[in-house]
């Protein structure tokens, strides 16, 4: 069975993929510095799946480590979570973000390079569209993020294609996310910033479970129905199965592949708090402030090509995923902790 290394493992989406790898009977090693998740993630996985993970607790920046694991297990395919994700912190702190999220690739691909592993399959962000010239979104739409955060995305893309260019027999698949809400149904595995959550999903969730008092909605002037910001929301198990199907329809040997993983349906805020609201039996009490800065109105995939070319859709819907986040945030009303 293939060996897979996921960096950034015992994150909110690593984690429901390492779940979802066990099921089907994959090795897993993970390596995570826990800079943004905890270990408990994978103690449940291995309790949930019956099997067990090998995690590693460091920082992929650092080479010299990441060498000593590559020489100590053979890899089939690496799949590149790891990184930094918050869109107004890259904004402040953009030096962190660049060093992060690009330095760490670097090394992941300089280390694979030295060792054989050419598969890999990357965490790309509908961040790299920004404001979308139209919707539902292509692949093809041009690249044009308006934060840090989606630079360090679209500049590995970027590193990424000229690495597959150099005739190495590299296979890299890049997924462009949009939205990634909801957890497992065991409600043993979810979602759990650290601090007060910049996504909509998980502050909706510490409202209804009583740890903050109100949500702040951030524009309803937007030139969408209900004047709300709409977004692709997609299940994070749809997501979590997506890497599989990216590993059962790899990209050809020198090839860029590059696929939207979302529902291709959006939803304004109120819809959310609405579906939120029916799941959970609690009412979500808000205010509406202004605009967020960088926010755009309006951003959904046009989900296509993944099923041409990965044969994968998404399943589930909006109220599965509030039921899937709410069933976690009650069980664990303070997260992980
Ligand atoms: P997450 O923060 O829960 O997971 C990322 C994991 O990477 C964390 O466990 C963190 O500790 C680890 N990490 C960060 N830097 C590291 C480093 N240098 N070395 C080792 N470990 C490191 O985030 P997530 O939501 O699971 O996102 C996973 C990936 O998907 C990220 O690359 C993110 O940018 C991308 N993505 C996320 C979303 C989203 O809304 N959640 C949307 C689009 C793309
Ligand atoms: N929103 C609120 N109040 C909040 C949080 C969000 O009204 O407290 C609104 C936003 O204005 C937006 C919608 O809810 O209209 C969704 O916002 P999120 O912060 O949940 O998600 P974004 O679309 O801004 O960005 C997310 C991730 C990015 C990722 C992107 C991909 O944060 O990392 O989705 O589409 F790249």
């Amino acid at each position: 069975m293939k060996h897979i290394l996921i960096t950034g493992g015992a994150g909110f989406i690593g984690s429901h993929t390492t779940l979802e790898l066990l099921n089907k009977n994959y090795i897993v090693t993970v390596v995570d510095n826990l800079s943004n998740s905890s270990k408990e993630s994978l103690k449940r996985v291995e309790k949930l799946t019956g099997k067990k993970v090998s995690l590693h607790i460091f920082d992929i920046i650092n080479r010299e480590l990441l060498e000593k694991l590559f020489k100590s297990k053979k890899f089939d395919v690496v799949i590149h979570f790891a990184g930094l994700k918050a869109v107004s912190e890259s904004v402040e702190e953009p030096l962190s973000y660049y060093d992060n999220n690009l330095v760490s690739t670097l090394a992941l691909c300089e280390t694979m390079q030295k060792f054989g592993v050419r598969q890999l399959i990357f965490s790309s962000s509908a961040t790299v569209y920004g404001d979308p010239k139209k919707v539902p979104i292509t692949e093809d739409e041009p690249i044009n993020p308006t934060s840090p955060y989606g630079q360090t995305k679209a500049m590995i893309e970027q590193i990424l294609k000229d690495l597959v260019s150099s005739n190495r027999g590299w296979q890299i698949t890049s997924l462009r996310y949009f939205n990634p809400i909801g957890a497992h149904e065991s409600g043993q595995i979810g979602e759990d910033p650290n601090g007060v959550p910049n996504n909509l999903m998980p502050f909706i969730s510490q409202v209804a479970v009583g740890r903050r008092p109100k949500l702040m909605i951030f524009g309803n002037d937007y030139d969408t129905p209900d004047g709300t910001g709409v977004r692709d929301y997609i299940h994070v198990v749809d997501l979590a199965l997506g890497h599989i199907s990216a590993i059962d329809h790899p990209a050809k040997k020198n090839e860029f592949a590059v696929y939207n993983l979302g529902t291709g349906m959006g939803y304004s805020v109120l819809e959310v708090i609405n579906a939120f609201e029916q799941a959970s039996g609690k009412r979500i009490t808000y205010v509406v402030t202004k605009p967020r800065m960088g926010d755009v109105g309006i951003c959904y995939a046009d989900p296509t090509e993944a099923e041409k070319g990965l044969g994968w859709r998404a399943k589930k819907t909006l109220e599965d995923a509030c039921v899937d986040a709410w069933f976690w945030q009650s069980q664990n009303p303070n997260g992980y902790n």
